[in-house]
């Protein structure tokens, strides 16, 4: 199974957030993983298009733009204008997933959808061969630096039988609380990119945690 490593900005120094998108690339980043919060879905705020674009600038590395808001669509045109790769929208706050997923992948960018810790598969499991990504979230989304939800791990991998059933080539994304011991079960249980904001920005070396997770993976 490929292991894709998808730092989050989340955590990244907002003032040099060029400098830390460089650094996650030399570290041989896969994907940049770029949290959208609206105050609504979560409690906090983060950004929105005008950072998407601003980070499109300064890097050649696709753009997971994950959407922690209510109503999403509202966002979609501007979010693939400023270039992002993909959109991933919340189940529990997506009542027409068939439509909203159709809009992102007539956009161009791949169609996502997360899943809360509490959030059963089943609302998504009648979409499954349509999806470009699916996101089991492990933490409860809205900040970073939470602690890794262990009963997810048996999510994650009816997560993964559910995406073969499918015959679906969809990834399997977990983010938060994902570092170095964690990072190995959710791989063993179906997981191919690992989200990490806290583990990579508080690493004293970035890169070579980049690195690190990407070996730990798999063993
Ligand atoms: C949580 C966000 C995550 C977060 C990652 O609401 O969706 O992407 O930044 O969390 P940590 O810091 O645990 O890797
Ligand atoms: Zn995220």
């Amino acid at each position: 199974m490929p292991v894709r490593i998808a730092p989050s900005i989340l955590s990244a120094d907002f003032a040099r957030l060029a400098d830390d998108i460089a650094m996650c690339e030399a570290g041989g980043a896969d994907v940049i993983h770029v949290d959208v919060m609206d105050g609504r879905f979560v409690p906090n705020l983060t950004f929105g298009a005008k950072i998407i674009e601003a980070v499109r600038r300064v890097t050649s590395l696709p753009l997971d733009v994950h959407m922690m808001v209510v109503e999403p669509e509202r966002w979609f045109d501007d979010f693939a204008a400023a270039g992002a790769s993909g959109m991933t929208i919340h189940a529990e706050v997506a009542p027409h997933l068939d439509r909203q997923i159709a809009r992102i992948k007539e956009l161009g960018c791949r169609a996502g959808v997360a899943v809360n810790p509490a959030t059963p598969l089943a609302f998504v499991e009648e979409i499954a061969h349509e999806l470009d990504l699916l996101l089991v979230m492990t933490v409860n989304p809205g900040f970073g630096a939470q602690r890794f939800l262990e009963y997810c791990v048996g999510k994650i991998a009816r997560a993964r039988a559910m995406l073969d059933e499918a015959r679906s080539g969809a990834w399997l994304e977990v983010d938060g609380g994902i570092n170095r011991a964690t990072v190995a079960r959710c791989h063993r249980a179906g997981a191919d990119t690992f989200v990490a904001g806290n583990a990579v920005f508080t690493a004293a070396d970035p890169r070579a945690e980049i690195a690190a997770l990407r070996d730990l993976a798999t063993t």
